[in-house]
């Protein structure tokens, strides 16, 4: 046990940003928020799928009427996963020996057992909600908090576009978060392979560098130029809110990215694109645009990547996520963060660590932590400084 009184060696507090296990101080943080945890079009109504999140095993099924649900991955009796049994009405029942479970988690039947038995097994429940394409769930246990800091303006865009994509990849969540607060590594890790547009709009050029905490999470000003500010509001825990060049000449498209831990060792990136109200046209063309590249993921092309250079040629849905893979999973799953050398360039690396550690601290003290409150504004394009300093 860790007397909360001393400090902790360092080396101990940088392994604490990646756990996510129910037990972990990090863990127990991130189960105060909602997390995207499945495409909402990855389960029909009526049939179950296999989930992990947070380093928990759980199954994900809608009931006959369409309604999701979320329970525990393994059957209580002989403990195999429940999710390759049948859905039934509302309830879902084990392939093994037909123990059958409502939404609750509240064993309804054990057809072999006496009576008696079923009344007494219960397994796990959460509250889930369907969301811009993605299924939230709250890990948190008791009464789950109303859902609303996962809401954004941009993503309930009256007749707006929103397409949600998955990518997990095979590394610690907490590299993606930090290269979500680290500016630096756009001026690079963007020029790899080929820059396209994305690499065009913010050139080559380092960023003078200031973070704030706003009462979503930080706010990240990267001045590239007196002409070339970019203001970006990342949201605590785990989500990035950017804005980019999707198709020329058609309106720029917000992406919310989320970094969903899956465990300790392997994340889900979602990724929500959201194009505004008004241009059929253009909706049509990211939609065909997606159907065509948004299958991607760098994962599959490790090899080509890594060993070969070889980089995809579309821009927005391929080329910038196999940049970003390159650099964080070149980190390696786990990265031996003792071994780092930071610089003044990696000032959001350093503000966010600290931000999670003050969180994780007041966890295991058993204070309250901060209550975030949703962003309620989308992110600013690059603009010149006066105008962005409004
Ligand atoms: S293992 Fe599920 S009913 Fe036996
Ligand atoms: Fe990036």
């Amino acid at each position: 046990m860790n007397d909360p009184s001393s400090p902790m060696a360092h080396s101990r507090r940088l392994r604490m940003l990646n756990e996510t296990g129910p037990d972990t101080d990090m863990g127990k943080l991130l189960r105060r928020f909602w997390q995207p945890i499945a495409l909402a079009n990855s389960v029909e109504p009526g049939k179950s799928r296999a989930v992990r999140i947070l380093s928990e095993d759980l199954t994900l099924y809608r009931g006959a009427s369409g309604k999701p649900y979320l329970v525990g991955g393994r059957c209580p009796h002989r403990l195999t996963r429940l999710h390759t049994g049948w859905v039934q009405g509302e309830e879902v029942r084990c392939v093994y020996h037909g123990w059958k479970f409502a939404a609750s988690g509240q064993c309804t039947e054990a057809p072999a057992e006496g009576a008696g038995t079923a009344c007494k097994i219960r397994i796990a429940s959460y509250p889930v909600r369907e969301y811009a394409g993605l299924f939230f769930a709250w890990l948190g246990g008791g009464e789950a908090p109303e859902f609303d800091l996962p809401r954004k303006p941009v993503l309930e865009r009256e007749g707006g576009l929103v397409i949600a994509r998955e990518q997990p990849w095979p590394c610690n969540w907490f590299h993606q978060v930090e290269n979500s607060l680290d500016a630096v590594h756009v001026s690079f890790v963007h020029h790899a392979g080929k820059a396209g547009p994305f690499g065009q709009a913010i050139t080559g050029a380092i960023p003078r560098l200031a973070y704030e905490e706003t009462d979503s999470g930080i706010r990240q000003t990267a001045t590239r130029s007196e002409t070339n500010v970019r203001v970006s509001d990342w949201t605590f825990p785990n989500n990035n809110h950017i804005i980019i060049p999707a198709l020329p000449g058609d309106p720029w498209v917000d992406v919310v990215v989320y970094m969903s831990p899956i465990d300790d060792g392997n994340t889900n990136r979602f990724l929500i694109y959201s194009m505004p109200a008004g241009n059929p046209e253009a909706h049509a063309r990211f939609r065909e645009h997606y159907r065509m590249y948004g299958g991607y993921n760098p994962v599959d092309h490790h090899d080509d990547l890594f060993n070969k250079g070889v980089y995809p040629e579309e821009p927005i849905l391929q080329l910038t996520g196999a940049q970003d893979y390159v650099a964080t999973l070149g980190q390696g799953v786990f990265a031996d963060r003792d071994g780092e050398r930071l610089g003044k360039s990696d000032a959001g690396v350093v503000f966010l660590r600290r931000l999670f550690w003050r969180e994780m601290d007041l966890v295991r003290e058993g204070k309250p932590t901060k209550q975030w409150r949703r962003l309620d504004h989308s992110v600013e394009l690059p603009k010149p400084k006066s105008v962005a300093a409004e």
